[in-house]
């Protein structure tokens, strides 16, 4: 799970700072090298001037080299705010016989001047060295024929100056090192944003939702996982219109016999007959009516649930024109259980499916009339408040329990000792269709005490 659970950006991060910061250390390094030969350089060309001083007020006087220069003269050539400079004058056989300094004589040495470092009284400093031709007799072989002038300089301007240098080239690689860090981090989110985006897309769906995700919305370089997700969609779609379809068929199969059965139990129960068959006839013929109640439940179920071909078919609907349609059945039923049936009916218009709506109130009334006790009172509502347009089906029976009210929506859900002989799919349908519409659905306890007051609110309204 380890390298699975990585962030694209984290891993982005990883690979771009790392690098960056290896080429600003190599960049440094590359700047101090040049910088020192720069500085170098530059430095050892002011040391030219004081060599080529001394070695030009260098004499051959009766038979010995001779400085021609008083200590006035020579102080400002050697005097510097930052560092000491020190010379030396030797003849050809390491003799000295000018200036403060004591190093050893390079080996080798041309009349050209030759930079080395060097230590001298603990410091580190650069020697210039160079070799000096007296105007000595080159026949005569007891005298020197030339010395070898050497000065040395502490490096402390040269330091500052290289620190200087180095401040100057280092410091806008840093900012820029810096920038670039940024630039890939505020980068490398902007640039996941079409994924996080793909990603709220994916997860605001429901399960039920199995259109394709639109692949021009996905950055290129996922396109092929969002296709690949879409041919898996269109599958799972497939499979499950498969499944609605047999349920469909089946329950739909199933109501032409049992439609056929319950003809001719009623046809028999007209025959004459012992009490004991008669009885048992009813039973079977309570059985009939059952089937036939699930079996078109079932149907309801299968078609309210939403295919990719099938969503909800969305047209101006007036819930009081639709309520209104079916009331003199709800009436004749109420009136034989002597039910107060009740319609209070304000125009209410929402955007809804035409067939599904009514399902969804032939629940809601069929569970108010089971489920209130003779001589009961069952209120129907619609209205429109604040955009919303609003259907209620308010009655006084036994209510159901507040810890039950999440359950009885799920299928097959019946609250124990339910009387009757529903099957327990009424509410999921109603929930179904609620939710196929973006409706939302409150059970509640009514204003004045017991029963059940079943709220639908269609936010859509046209
Ligand atoms: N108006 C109501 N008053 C009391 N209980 C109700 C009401 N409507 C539904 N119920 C309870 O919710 C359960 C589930 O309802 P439903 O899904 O329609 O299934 P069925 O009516 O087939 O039992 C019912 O068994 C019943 O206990
Ligand atoms: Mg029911």
């Amino acid at each position: 799970m380890r390298g699975g659970a990585d962030s694209l950006h984290g891993l982005l991060l990883r690979w771009l700072l790392p690098p960056l910061l290896a080429l600003l250390i190599l960049a440094s390094w590359a700047s101090y090298f040049g910088a020192h030969v720069a500085v170098t350089r530059a430095f050892d060309r002011s040391l030219l001037d004081p060599v080529q001083a001394l070695s030009q007020h260098i004499v051959f006087e009766r038979g010995h080299p001779v400085l021609m220069l008083s200590q006035d003269t020579l102080r400002p050539l050697f005097t510097h705010v930052y560092d000491t400079a020190y010379f030396q004058i030797s003849d050809e056989h390491g003799h000295q016989f000018a200036g403060d300094l004591t190093l050893p004589v390079p080996p080798k040495i041309s009349n050209k001047p030759q930079f080395y470092d060097a230590t001298y009284d603990n410091q580190a400093v650069r020697v210039v060295a160079m070799r000096v031709d007296l105007d000595s007799d080159p026949a005569v072989e007891e005298v020197p024929h030339f010395v070898i002038v050497q000065i040395a300089q502490t490096l402390i301007r040269r330091d500052r100056n290289l620190y200087e240098l180095m401040a100057l080239m280092v410091a806008p690689a840093l900012v820029i090192a810096i920038a670039a860090g940024l630039l890939v981090s505020v980068g490398v989110t902007k640039g996941l944003k079409p994924l996080h985006a793909l990603q709220q897309e994916i997860a605001s769906r429901s399960h039920l939702d199995l259109r394709p995700v639109p692949v021009d919305h996905a950055p290129l370089e996922v396109r092929p996982v969002v296709v690949s997700l879409n041919a898996l969609l269109g599958e799972l779609a497939a499979v499950m219109e498969g499944q609605q379809r047999f349920l469909a068929n089946a329950a739909h199969q199933l109501r032409t016999p049992l439609a056929g059965l319950h003809t001719q139990v009623e046809l028999l129960l007209r025959e004459q007959m012992p009490e004991h068959t008669a009885q048992v006839l009813n039973t079977l013929l309570d059985a009939t009516r059952r089937a036939t109640h699930l079996a078109n439940q079932l149907l309801t179920l299968a078609r309210a649930e939403p295919t990719t071909e099938h969503l909800v078919n969305r047209q101006a609907v007036d819930l009081s024109v639709m309520v209104e349609a079916g009331m003199v059945a709800w009436l004749a039923r109420a009136r034989s259980k002597h039910i107060d049936l009740g319609f209070e009916l304000l125009p209410a218009v929402c955007a809804g499916d035409a067939l599904l709506l009514p399902e969804l109130f032939a629940n809601l009334i069929d569970n108010a009339l089971r489920y209130t006790p003779d001589g009961g009172v069952i209120t129907v509502r619609t209205y429109a408040a604040g955009g919303v347009a609003m259907l209620e089906v308010e009655d006084n029976g036994m209510g159901i329990p507040e810890a039950q009210r999440e359950k009885v929506l799920e299928r097959f859900y019946r609250v124990a000792g339910s009387p009757g002989n529903g099957c327990g799919l009424g509410l999921s349908i109603v929930a179904e269709i609620v939710r196929q519409h973006q409706a939302s659905l409150q059970i509640l306890t009514p204003v004045h005490g017991a029963g059940t007051l079943m709220r639908v609110s269609f936010s859509v309204c046209t």
